[in-house]
């Protein structure tokens, strides 16, 4: 017999519930107050963290496990700035074939775990022609053009069935990031990030496209997690780093990986100063 259409999404919060759980057990006393979400290439940040307890996503059950080169699988726990986070060393994108709840499923757990706030970092293409390859720019807003994880029966338990997405991106972080930015000599852009399936990069039209509807930068991540993450009320913030340019002649997952690499000391400052200040 198979279990009903709602019978599957309360099977969905218990399996959300049992993976924090066996979380929780592995990391006994520990509770994040942060979530970390590291992009394509962005994993250095791992290497400030003054890691407590790391559980691989192949121990945990129902997590995904990533299959993307350069992203590894596992949840790392500790401090950082002097705060307790679980970072997450690789992330789980739509492309890979996982289901867009099978994406957010780390989020789902983090905000069980007890975390207050996301932060999400990325590697993307700017669109915006002010931008310049290895710039760092924080999302003020999206476009999400994944499909949405949100579309099924609501799960009342964690969030409504509309959620507001006005300030997404919360502006008191933006403003902190702005302060520490400032204090760090870190310069940064501002814009709205296109969240596209790839996984292709974009046809030269598609950047136009993307630019003409409002995009500053475009990649194939970060919307699903922020809608899921505004579901359950979490403050979102995000970064993505410019690896690429729409105006290049072309573009490589490796020459996204070397650039990600350059600018990702930039960003661990600037998340490792937010940090302290929170
Ligand atoms: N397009 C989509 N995703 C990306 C890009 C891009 O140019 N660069 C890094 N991720």
């Amino acid at each position: 017999m198979g279990r009903s259409r709602s019978d599957k999404f309360v099977h969905m919060l218990e399996k959300i519930k049992k993976a924090a759980d066996f979380i929780a057990e592995r990391t006994p006393g520990f509770r994040p107050e942060a979530g970390v979400i590291l992009g394509t290439g962005l994993g250095g940040l791992v290497d400030h963290i003054e890691i407590k307890h790391s559980v691989d996503y192949a121990d945990i059950p129902d997590f995904p496990v990533s299959t993307v080169e350069g992203h590894k699988g596992r949840l790392i726990f500790g401090m950082l700035g002097g705060r307790r986070i679980v970072a997450m060393q690789g992330r789980f994108h739509y492309y890979e074939g996982y289901t867009p709840q099978q994406v957010v499923f780390p989020v789902r757990v983090m905000k069980m775990l007890g975390i207050e706030r996301l932060f999400v970092s990325n590697a993307s293409g700017g669109v915006n022609p002010t931008f310049r390859v290895g710039d760092l720019m924080v999302i003020n807003d999206h476009i999400n053009l994944i499909p949405n994880p949100l579309i099924g029966p609501n799960i009342d338990e964690l969030g409504p069935r509309f959620p507001d997405m006005k300030r997404a991106y919360s502006p008191e972080l933006i403003r902190l990031a702005t302060d520490v930015a400032a204090r760090e000599g870190i310069k940064l852009q501002y814009g709205c990030y296109v969240g596209l399936t790839g996984p292709t990069f974009e046809t030269p039209q598609e950047y136009h496209y993307v630019r003409a509807i409002g995009g500053d930068a475009v990649g194939m991540s970060t919307t699903p997690e922020i809608i899921a993450a505004r579901h359950m009320g979490l403050p979102c913030f995000g970064v993505s780093i410019i690896t690429d340019l729409a105006s290049d002649d072309s573009v490589s997952h490796e020459e996204v990986q070397e650039q990600g690499k350059r600018a990702e000391k930039e960003m661990s400052r600037l998340f490792i100063g937010m940090l302290e200040e929170l």
